[in-house]
């Protein structure tokens, strides 16, 4: 069975329907929540006079502009911080954000989940890694008891809405915790913004519990279909992070076109909440519809339902056979998820209707 990683060239996107090598796709693989993929495309406006096409420099350098100022300024007063810092992508914001927090003294405690981001930028650091098992907080706990005096500083660092599991972590638990444990708190919301909360917010951005968070990260490139990614954090931090955080100063700030396009597709997923009930109404009927069948979904509301198959190999081969019948839904293997727990990573977006959902469950009935 060939489960190498390959690359299949997109020809055109039409909401949840794409096209692959002349053959028309439903996608339940993308991170296109809300469908703005397609509304934004048709709602295309010409770019402000003079808007440069490229940034020129770093932000630090010639690259720093007033719209970039602007739409940092909006996010951190939405979520409820003192500032907000777009990185080029939610790639570079993790690599960079924790070397500059955190160093070889220091001590990081990371869901085993965790975006592979957060482990890549734990190691740039030097910092101590201490995995916990996912979503356990008795078993962070017990990591904390045994080696937060190792640390000089220690971070925890979650995930608001897991990409690969669909669940979320228990918020008030953690706060305890990281107050019991004199911990600092970053939580990431790249797949629960634009989806959950008030304004698409995620699940901490504007809550009062934000006030406990010392930074929450985003991105631009999943539900805000389009690319670059932020962090919000207090005064303090900020000014650390311009001063010293090497994937911030050491490369060309994104195009101010796109900074534009970012600003235009936030408003947009803020007033998108016809978009969020579409969602959880076709998340909880997908979900309900395959609690009907003989396989493993996991628990949960989100739009992001996975189908458990196990075997790499099994995983695969559903994947194969359902995309014989047009239906695009990518299998998730190790070492993106734990070993035995390969899956189909089911991603439910607005643009989906009940018949798409249908046509799926009635596919993998017939596989199972
Ligand atoms: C949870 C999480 N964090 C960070 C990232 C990285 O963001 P970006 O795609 O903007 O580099 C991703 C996306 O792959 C992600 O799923």
């Amino acid at each position: 069975m060939d489960n190498h990683r390959q690359l299949r060239p997109i020809t055109a996107r039409d909401g949840c329907r794409i096209w692959i090598g002349g053959r028309e796709y439903i996608d339940f693989s993308s991170n296109d929540y809300l469908g703005l993929s397609r509304a934004l495309a048709d709602s295309e406006s010409e770019l402000p006079q003079g808007l440069p096409s490229g940034a020129t420099g770093s932000r630090l350098l010639a690259g720093d502009y007033q719209w970039t100022h602007d739409l940092e300024t909006e996010l951190a007063a939405d979520f409820g911080y003192d500032r907000a810092l777009i990185f080029n992508s939610g790639y570079q914001l993790s690599v960079g954000l924790l070397p500059t927090l955190v160093g070889p003294s220091d001590i990081v405690f990371a869901d085993r989940h965790i975006h592979a981001s957060w482990i890549d930028g734990c190691c740039l650091s030097g910092a101590r890694l201490v995995r916990f098992a996912h979503n356990d907080t008795v078993h962070l706990k017990q990591r904390l008891q045994a080696l937060r005096a190792t640390g000089k500083t220690a971070l925890i660092v979650v995930e608001s809405l897991y990409s690969m599991d669909g669940d979320s972590p228990d918020f008030m638990t953690l706060l305890d915790l990281k107050a019991q444990f004199d911990c600092r708190l970053i939580v990431d919301e790249a797949h629960a913004i634009g989806v959950m909360g008030s304004q698409g917010l995620g699940m901490l951005g504007g809550t009062p519990l934000a006030a406990s968070v010392d930074f929450i990260t985003a991105t631009f490139g999943k539900a805000l279909a389009s690319f670059g990614a932020f962090v919000c954090c207090a005064e303090a931090d900020y000014q650390t992070l311009i001063q010293n955080c090497r994937s911030f100063i050491f490369s060309t700030a994104l195009p101010p076109s796109l900074i534009f396009q970012n600003h235009r597709a936030y408003r947009r997923m803020k007033a998108a909440d016809l978009e969020r009930v579409q969602l959880a109404r076709l998340a909880h009927s997908l979900r309900a519809a395959l609690a009907t069948t003989a396989y493993a979904v996991m628990p949960g509301t989100a739009p992001i339902i996975p189908v458990v198959i196990g075997e790499t190999e099994a995983t695969v081969a559903i994947a194969a056979a359902l995309r014989e019948q047009g239906l695009w839904c990518l299998p998730i293997t190790h070492p993106t998820v734990p070993q035995q727990q390969a899956r189909l990573r089911l991603s439910i977006t607005a643009a989906h209707s009940e018949a798409n959902c249908h046509t799926l469950v009635a596919a993998l009935s017939q596989l199972s």
